[in-house]
């Protein structure tokens, strides 16, 4: 293919992605399936890699995989992007119809009303019909720009293909809400968890903390969307009559405007609609903290102009916080996998949006010394997203005078409980705890580790209590002679039973890593070990510095994973799924690196830090044995070569999961 005819398929390319892009995050209609799509991506970024005078700054292979930037730099909207006057009250809605109409006696209008998408306040630049600046609405005059991270969000469209005549050529703004849907706020919660971080609090703190990433790469995975809720052309503000009607026209742009929107005629009207969202709220995949009623005539709007930061013509109706006050029945301290003590509060039943709340975390001995809580006490409870409810403060004594405290011996074995310093956690230490053992062979069998099938809750439970096993490496000693004789377990189970234990044993590696129950290490990060460490004990010999070098395994995972193989008892139990037979290691997939090779050809090194060679005499010896030397990393380079004091090609290729490598390995690779 020529240059002529690569441009003209880059430019039919873009407008099929941007197009299915429209059709799959905007619309949620996809016309094609994701296997067909990601052919048209592959394509492109072919072309454009053949071509790179061809590939056009915004082309939407570019969404992700742009450079980290250094700060935010502050952008000044070309208006000010005002706030809204609340009210928790909807008799205030009866105050504000009211208040519009002696001001606008004579106007007939209607209203617009809007969901009020809880995330973050931005506005979208667009010049010719091309995204050029995102900016957060910061203090309402001036913002920080976050145009890398904006980009890739796939619902914010990049060009406009076919943008009305009215504004062609014409520079305007579209401001809304970019927001975390609930689906993804649960992942990077759980992502958090695991990966030893406290979650967030809400979605609207998620999305907040994934917008202030400088580093694009981190955003593109959070799983961002943007709703449309005003069009700001710049030179022309009364291009559009009503707020409903340039809603449909960002529509027909690409834009996502919140389709449960709608039109009423009287202030009744907007009462009723306001209740119906309180009730239905909760069935929505995303966050919304009340309703926004807006005047809907642009014109009328602009007559009535704004005082000081907000507006004369809109307010928001904000549902009722999810909080209530209930009663502590009960505080109970749970032992959990690791042995974890958390204190949890359970609650005379309240509903709060929509959910009924009986049981509340309390998290650990330091929430609990400050809120000085015990049974009987009356206290405030909040929901926020869907993370699990939680005790704000006791709002009345009860008869309890005294503070709850964690016991000093763990409930369940009486073993002594410890808390390292530094640690949140109190713990219990006994290597033989049941309710440890109990919830370990639990989190072994379960389906993202071993999938063990008809391993459940009860069965283990037995199983302990009858002594058959004090780990799960006894599992695979277990007949089907010692199963039948328990409770509920005939002939015929005890038989799949034992087969289903026995078909664990050829797992892939991930799920083992995973199944072991180290801490911190989660089905992600197992995955992502084992594509590094083809067996047990090369996992078990790795040291934390090495760990940490691997994308995504940070400090402390690593740190936990140093740990668990240095505990004997741990040891122990590997020992006996070796003789057990269970997949420890699988066969070597070629990595670069693996091997000692004399010919580095078709390699690329880059070298960053201090090291005692000469750096031009250890490019030489690279290119002299047939390799490459360059100046930056890429996801193409094969090795990075650090010395003393690595500077930022050490954390890009740490970012892209780039080989990195001592000097002395580097020598040792020469031979
Ligand atoms: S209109 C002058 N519409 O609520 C118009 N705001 O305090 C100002 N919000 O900062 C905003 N959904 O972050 C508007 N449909 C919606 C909205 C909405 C959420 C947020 C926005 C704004 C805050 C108002």
């Amino acid at each position: 293919m020529d240059a002529r005819e690569a441009e003209k398929r880059i430019k039919e390319l873009t407008g099929q992605i941007e197009y299915h892009n429209r059709k799959y995050y905007v619309e949620d209609n996809p016309v094609i399936s994701d296997y067909e799509f990601d052919m048209l991506m592959k394509e492109l970024l072919g072309l454009e890699a053949q071509f790179p005078e061809l590939a056009a700054p915004d082309s939407p292979a570019r969404r992700v995989g742009g450079e980290p930037i250094k700060e935010f730099s502050p952008v000044r909207h070309v208006s000010a992007m005002l706030s809204l006057d609340n009210t928790y009250n909807k008799n205030d809605l009866s105050g504000f119809d009211g208040r519009v109409r002696r001001l606008a006696p004579d106007a007939r209008f209607d209203y617009f009303v809007e969901l009020k998408i809880d995330g973050i306040a931005s506005s979208l630049t667009y010049e010719d019909g091309r995204l050029t600046v995102a900016a957060t609405r910061g203090d309402g005059l001036t913002g920080d720009d976050i145009t890398h991270n904006a980009r890739t969000i796939r619902s914010i469209p990049l060009s406009i293909r076919n943008i009305p005549e009215s504004l062609s050529g014409m520079r305007f703004h579209v401001r809304g809400e970019i927001f975390l849907p609930l689906k993804s706020f649960e992942k990077i919660n759980d992502e958090r968890l695991s990966g030893g971080l406290e979650p967030f609090a809400n979605p609207r703190n998620a999305a907040g903390g994934s917008l202030k990433q400088l580093d694009p790469n981190i955003t593109a995975k959070r799983g961002l969307d943007f709703f449309a809720y005003q069009l700001v052309p710049e030179d022309e503000p009364l291009m559009f009559e009503t707020q409903s009607g340039s809603m449909e026209a960002l529509e027909e742009m690409g834009f996502k405007v919140n389709g449960h929107n709608r039109k009423c005629p009287d202030i009744g009207c907007v009462v009723g609609f306001c209740n119906e969202w309180e009730d239905k709220r909760a069935g929505l995949p995303y966050e919304i903290d009340g309703m926004v009623i807006k005047v809907d005539d642009l014109r009328l709007q602009g007559r009535l102009g704004s005082t000081g930061k907000t507006p004369r013509w809109a307010i928001s109706y904000k549902f009722p916080a999810k909080q209530a006050t209930t009663k502590v029945n009960d505080i109970i301290a749970s032992v959990g996998r690791t042995g974890a003590v958390t204190p949890v509060a359970f609650l005379e039943p309240v509903r709060i949006g929509g959910v009924t709340v009986s049981r509340a975390s309390l998290y650990n001995a330091d929430y609990l010394k400050a809120l000085e809580i015990n049974v009987g006490d009356t206290v405030l409870v909040e929901r926020g997203g869907e993370v699990i409810p939680k005790v704000v403060e006791v709002v009345k004594k009860g008869p309890n005078e005294e503070a709850f405290s964690l016991p000093d011996n763990c409930p369940e074995c009486k073993g002594k409980l410890v808390r390292e310093e530094g640690e949140a956690a109190t713990r219990c230490i006994n290597i033989s705890c049941p309710v440890q053992l109990q919830k370990n062979v639990e989190h072994y069998a379960s389906r993202g580790a071993m999938d063990i099938e008809g391993l459940g809750p009860k069965v283990i439970d037995l199983l302990i209590r009858e002594g058959l096993i004090e780990d799960f490496a006894d599992l695979y000693e277990l007949t089907a002679e010692q199963l039948v004789p328990l409770e509920r377990m005939g002939e015929k189970s005890a038989g799949n039973l034992i087969d289903n234990i026995g078909r664990s044993k050829d797992r892939p590696l991930s799920r083992l890593y995973y199944g072991l129950g180290i801490r911190h290490v989660g089905g992600r990060s197992a995955e992502i070990l084992a594509g590094r460490f083809n067996s047990l004990d090369e996992l078990a010999a790795a040291e934390p510095s090495g760990l940490e070098t691997i994308n995504e395994i940070g400090p402390v995972m690593a740190k936990a994973i140093r740990d668990f193989f240095r505990e004997e008892r741990n040891l122990h139990v590997i020992n006996k799924l070796k003789a057990a037979g269970v997949r420890t290691a699988e066969e070597k997939k070629v990595r670069p690196g693996d091997e000692t090779p004399r010919s580095l050809s078709g390699r690329t090194f880059v070298f960053t830090g201090a090291i005692s060679l000469p750096r031009a005499e250890a490019e030489d010896m690279v290119k002299s044995r047939g390799g490459k030397v360059t100046s930056s990393v890429s996801r193409k380079t094969d090795y990075v070569v650090a010395g003393a004091d690595p500077g930022s090609k050490y954390e890009n290729a740490k970012r892209l999961g780039v080989r990195i490598i001592s000097e002395e390995e580097f020598k040792n690779m020469l031979g």
